[in-house]
């Protein structure tokens, strides 16, 4: 069975006539050739996968392209601004050298971008008890392990995992 969806990433609208199979994934990566959201797993395992579904982050490999007719979506393309200029997480990944291969480098910052949001708006996803809700009203109040806590679902085989909470840590701040 196939769907017409019209898909929009990264401020761009693109019209698709789709296989209902499709996942997000692969139709970002086979049919509109953005290629910075890699597949692991492909199973929701590792978070290589990782994009923002109107704010949210989400795995693309558990999507199916044809359910996200009205939804935003932002992959790592859409992080740096029209001028090309890297977004703060990006610069700061390169300054605490906060990637070795970078395969999964897309995921964690689309998950840390995600992350630093819901901490931002004490989503409840983001608060382990009640009782820390209100410290983290505000990004600032995680620690580095709340970070890496709310991070451990994006997968590092490299191991950078401490430059990645330094990263985030330096945005969160
Ligand atoms: Fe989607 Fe691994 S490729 S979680």
């Amino acid at each position: 069975v196939r769907s017409r969806v019209a898909l929009r990433v990264n401020g761009r609208t693109y019209a698709l006539d789709l296989d209902n199979r499709v996942t997000l994934l692969d139709a970002l990566r086979e049919l509109l050739d953005l290629t910075g959201s890699k597949k692991g797993c492909d199973h929701g395992q590792c978070g290589a996968c990782t994009v923002l579904v109107d704010g949210r982050r989400a795995n693309s490999c558990l999507l199916l392209a044809v359910t996200l007719d009205a939804s935003e979506i932002t992959t790592v393309e859409g992080l740096a601004a029209s001028d090309g200029a890297l977004s703060p997480l990006q610069e700061a990944f390169l300054e605490y050298d906060a990637f070795q291969c970078g395969y999964c480098t897309p995921g964690q910052l689309c998950s840390a971008v995600g992350m630093l949001r819901e901490a931002a708006a004490g989503h409840p996803s983001c608060v382990t008890d009640a009782a820390t809700a209100a410290d983290t009203a505000h990004p600032a109040a995680l620690t580095p392990e709340e970070i890496a806590e709310r991070l451990s679902g994006n997968l590092c085989r490299c191991g950078a995992y401490n430059a990645i909470t330094r990263a985030v840590a330096a945005c969160a701040a």
